[in-house]
C-alpha cells in the first residue's frame, strides 16, 4: 500500500468523508469552492450558484447523491434567485419529473430518487412568464452548473436564468 493510501485512509477515518479513495483532482474542486457562507448550513439553501454535483456526485463530501442539481435566478446574469420557478426534466426514456426552485433558487432530485438516461430536455416554467427551454438537452452530467455558473464567474455561462431582463 502506498503512503498516500494510507494518509487518505486515516483522513477518511479522521473527517468522516464518504469518498472511497482519495483523488487529487476532485479534492481540488471542491476545495476551491470554498467554505459555507456565514450562517449557512450544508442544507437546501446551502451555496446557490454552485457545481452543485462536485460535491454531492457521488465522491463527496456531501450526501445525499443527486441526479441533477443547480439553481434558477430571474435574470441573465443576475445574481437574484428565482423561488417557485418550474423545472421541468424529460430524458431519453420519455420520463418527466418537475421539481420546484426553493427560497434561493436551489433545486435537486437524489439520484435514488430518479437515475434519468441521459440527454436530457429541460425546460423552465414560471406563472405569467414565457416558457425557457434550453435548446440542446443535457448529456453526461445533471449538475447544471457544470456549465452555467451563477455569482458572476467570467470563465462559465451565466447561471441559468428565467427571463433575459
Ligand atoms: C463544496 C461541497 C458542496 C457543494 C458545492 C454543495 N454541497 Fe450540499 N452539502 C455538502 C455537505 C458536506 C453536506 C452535509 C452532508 C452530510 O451532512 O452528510 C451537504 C448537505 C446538503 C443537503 C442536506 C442533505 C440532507 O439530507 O441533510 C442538501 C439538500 C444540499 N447539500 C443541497 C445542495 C445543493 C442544492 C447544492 C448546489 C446549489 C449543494 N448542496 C452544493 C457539500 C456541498
Ligand atoms: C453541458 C453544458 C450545459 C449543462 C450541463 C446545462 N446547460 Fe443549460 N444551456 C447550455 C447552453 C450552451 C445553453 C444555450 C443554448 C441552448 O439553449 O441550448 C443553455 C441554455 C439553457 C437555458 C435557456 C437560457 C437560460 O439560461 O435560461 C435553460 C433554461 C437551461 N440551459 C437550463 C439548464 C438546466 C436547468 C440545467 C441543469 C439541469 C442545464 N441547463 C445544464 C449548456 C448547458
Amino acid at each position: 500500500m502506498q503512503r498516500r493510501t494510507v494518509h487518505a485512509l486515516l483522513l477518511t477515518g479522521l473527517v468522516g468523508m464518504t469518498a472511497a479513495c482519495f483523488d487529487p483532482v476532485h479534492e481540488d474542486a471542491v476545495a476551491a469552492l470554498g467554505g459555507e457562507q456565514n450562517g449557512v448550513h450544508p442544507g437546501p439553501t446551502h451555496r446557490p450558484g454552485q457545481p452543485c454535483l462536485t460535491c454531492h456526485g457521488g465522491h463527496g463530501p456531501g450526501s445525499p447523491e443527486f441526479a441533477i442539481a443547480g439553481t434558477i435566478f430571474a435574470t441573465r446574469g443576475s445574481t437574484e434567485p428565482l423561488p417557485g420557478a418550474i423545472v421541468v426534466l424529460t430524458d431519453s426514456a420519455k420520463v418527466t419529473r418537475q421539481v420546484r426552485a426553493n427560497q434561493v433558487g436551489n433545486f435537486y432530485i437524489r439520484r435514488d430518487e430518479w437515475d434519468p438516461t441521459f440527454p436530457i430536455f429541460v425546460e423552465l416554467q414560471y406563472p405569467g412568464l414565457p416558457q425557457e427551454p434550453m435548446n440542446t438537452p443535457v448529456n453526461g452530467n445533471g449538475g447544471c452548473a457544470s456549465c452555467h455558473r451563477g455569482g458572476g464567474d467570467s470563465s462559465h455561462m451565466p447561471g441559468v436564468y428565467m427571463s433575459e431582463q
